[in-house]
């Protein structure tokens, strides 16, 4: 489905150069459930910004379908991202000025889906998620783990086939957490959607199909069956 080759990331900032990623070449099959690990600043949200085009590598080419794009801003590239993926970012990304329905239902602005279901369609994806009673109010007037729900629910409008959520039990309290674990489990296993969370989250690694770490910015597959992982679990 996506497909990273020889991704790199450099940042150039005064004058400074930071190569956060090198060589990167990476598979997103359909029905993945695939968790990424790696310390602060090792480059998970980059490498996610990447794959969703929020952000342009300083070399490499990400595919979508087998389709190789004609630049950062190749058509099928986009249409892909925008029809068939769902993101959940860090620090959910809510608009503040407009009502947790509002916001679930802006991926469907350019859609061809006439506007008048697009309330009908977000209130039925915030009863899935259980949080249809504050669909009008507003983000600051949600608990973290609420505004988690809302930030799902945005990814989810469109019925990707894919989600990405960068560390999406981070701001979560233990129980909340989860049951936003629970919840991807089911996205994955019964809607057969693809997931790719970065993660710190022992309980999503746990429960993902495949884990990788970012390390020294390469991408390494991680054994979690390995004793050594399973010892440094224990710690
Ligand atoms: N726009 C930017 N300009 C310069 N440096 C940047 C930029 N964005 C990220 N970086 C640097 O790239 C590195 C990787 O950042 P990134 O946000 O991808 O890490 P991360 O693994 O997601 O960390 P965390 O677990 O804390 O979220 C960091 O050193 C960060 O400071
Ligand atoms: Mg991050």
């Amino acid at each position: 489905m996506v497909e990273l080759q020889n991704i790199s990331k450099r940042f150039v900032f005064h004058k400074e150069n930071l190569t956060v990623l090198d060589n990167i070449n990476f598979k997103i099959q359909a029905n993945d459930f695939i968790s990424i690990m790696g310390k602060s600043g090792s480059g998970k949200t980059t490498l996610l910004n990447i794959i969703s085009g929020l952000c342009k590598p300083s070399s490499g080419t990400v595919l979508f379908n087998n389709s190789k794009p004609k630049g950062f801003f190749d058509n099928y590239a986009s249409r892909f991202r925008s029809d068939s993926m769902g993101f959940v970012f860090q620090h959910f990304n809510l608009i503040p000025y407009h009502t947790v329905l509002e916001n679930v239902v802006v991926p469907l602005k350019f859609s061809s889906l006439p506007p008048k279901h697009h309330k009908r369609l977000g209130l039925d994806i915030l009863n899935q998620l259980d949080i249809h009673d504050k669909h009008h109010h507003y983000p600051h007037m949600l608990s973290g783990g609420q505004m988690q729900r809302v930030a799902i629910a945005r990814a989810l409008i469109k019925s990707p086939k894919l989600i990405l959520a960068d560390e999406p039990t981070g701001n979560l309290d233990d129980h909340t957490a989860s049951e936003i674990i629970d919840l991807f489990v089911k996205l994955n296993e019964e809607n057969h959607v693809a997931l790719l969370l970065s993660t710190h989250d022992r309980r999503i690694i746990d429960r993902s199909k495949d884990t990788y770490s970012i390390e020294n910015k390469c991408l390494k597959k991680v054994d979690t069956g390995d004793p050594v992982y399973q010892f440094s679990k224990s710690l």
